[in-house]
């Protein structure tokens, strides 16, 4: 299996950190120090997470000079779809003019493009399909309470699409998935599934909107994505040095330097674009992918570790080789 072409896709309103200083109490030193962010993209009032994904993924199958019939299943990978059901999936490729194909969203959240990869490696592999199309798409801006400075300005809206197809060369080298669902509370939209309603109390409680541990989840992100990191390239039979580019989920650049150090990588390989985009959850590791190849600074044969972690709590790591 094959990444065939990777495009992305941003909505065109941007929120600087001095946006937010008009009004909650931060500053632009705050969030760039504590965060590393800079700017964020917000969808529009009528912009869904399938208007995001579907542009992405239409820029994906033009680069990869295909039609939206030629691709056997679509998964979106998101934990904001745009309804509970049907899947958005569902949503986009009737839109992109796949009416009959397979689609189904994956729900992992920040992780959702890593368990993506995985899943969608099994398929094509296995010979079940020939063509997997697989977005991260997410308008977490929906989600978070805009008055809460600890995670109004973490979060940011994207999608990135990458179109899997099977190949002679395989760039699947290994990979690793996990999860701990002892605590769902450390990171979670409380109400608006079967154990919490949205009801009028759940809502006069802002139970709809995103709850996160923050040093909790930091402390998890920056030991999962190590252990993660080692165990997929031991499945790869491949070492530290093997990797020429690590492209990290897009929560902080904290966590994603405290990772790389520990891990002895050279920055230049570590590929980070988190100050334009905030935390775009499961849509961050294909948009740096995408950016990447766009200024064509990752190669053919080039070992490329994608590395993430989320709510769950879930992690994962996949070793891929450029073709
Ligand atoms: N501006 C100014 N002050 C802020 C602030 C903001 N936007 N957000 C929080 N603070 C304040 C807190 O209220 C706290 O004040 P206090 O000491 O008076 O109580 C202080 O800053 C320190 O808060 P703390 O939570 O300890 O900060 P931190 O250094 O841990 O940074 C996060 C907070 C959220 C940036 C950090 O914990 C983080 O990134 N966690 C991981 C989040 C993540 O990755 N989530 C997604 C996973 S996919």
């Amino acid at each position: 299996m094959r990444i065939a072409s990777v495009a992305r896709h941003a909505p065109s309103r941007v929120v600087t950190n001095e946006d937010f200083e008009r009004w909650l109490d931060t500053t632009d030193e705050w969030i760039s120090v504590r965060t590393g962010m800079k700017r964020r993209h917000w969808a529009a009032d009528d912009e869904a997470t399938s208007d995001l994904a579907i542009a992405a993924a239409r820029r994906a199958l033009a680069d990869a000079k295909l039609e939206a019939g030629d691709v056997d299943c679509y998964i979106v990978a998101t934990a904001t779809p745009d309804y509970i059901f049907p899947a958005t999936a569902c949503i986009v490729a009737a839109k992109l003019g796949a009416v009959g194909k397979a689609a189904f969203d994956l729900s992992i959240a920040c992780s959702g493009f890593i368990y993506g990869l995985t899943v969608a490696a099994g398929l094509v592999r296995s010979g079940v399909y020939q063509r997997i199309l697989l977005v991260g798409a997410e308008t977490l801006s929906k989600i978070v309470n805009k008055q809460d400075r600890s995670t109004a300005i973490l979060f940011g809206d994207g999608a990135g699409a990458v179109v899997l197809e099977a190949s002679e060369e395989d760039s699947f080298l290994g990979a690793e998935l996990g999860a701990d669902g002892s605590n769902p509370s450390t990171l979670f939209q409380e109400a608006g599934g079967s154990r919490h309603p949205v009801d009028h109390a759940a809502v006069d409680a802002g139970l709809q909107y995103v709850h996160m541990e923050g040093r909790e989840v930091f402390k998890f992100a920056v030991t999962s994505m190590i252990a993660a990191t080692d165990v997929a390239l031991q499945r790869a039979h491949l070492s530290r040095q093997d990797i020429d580019f690590l492209i990290p989920h897009q929560a902080n650049r904290r966590i994603i330097d405290a990772a790389v150090k520990y891990l002895e990588l050279p920055r230049e390989r570590v590929l980070v674009n988190i100050q334009e985009y905030g935390n775009t959850s499961a849509a961050s590791i294909p948009i740096a992918l995408a950016e990447a190849v766009e200024e064509r600074r990752i190669s053919r044969g080039d070992v490329v570790l994608f590395v993430g972690f989320g709510a769950g709590l879930s992690w994962g790591a996949v070793v891929w080789r450029w073709q």
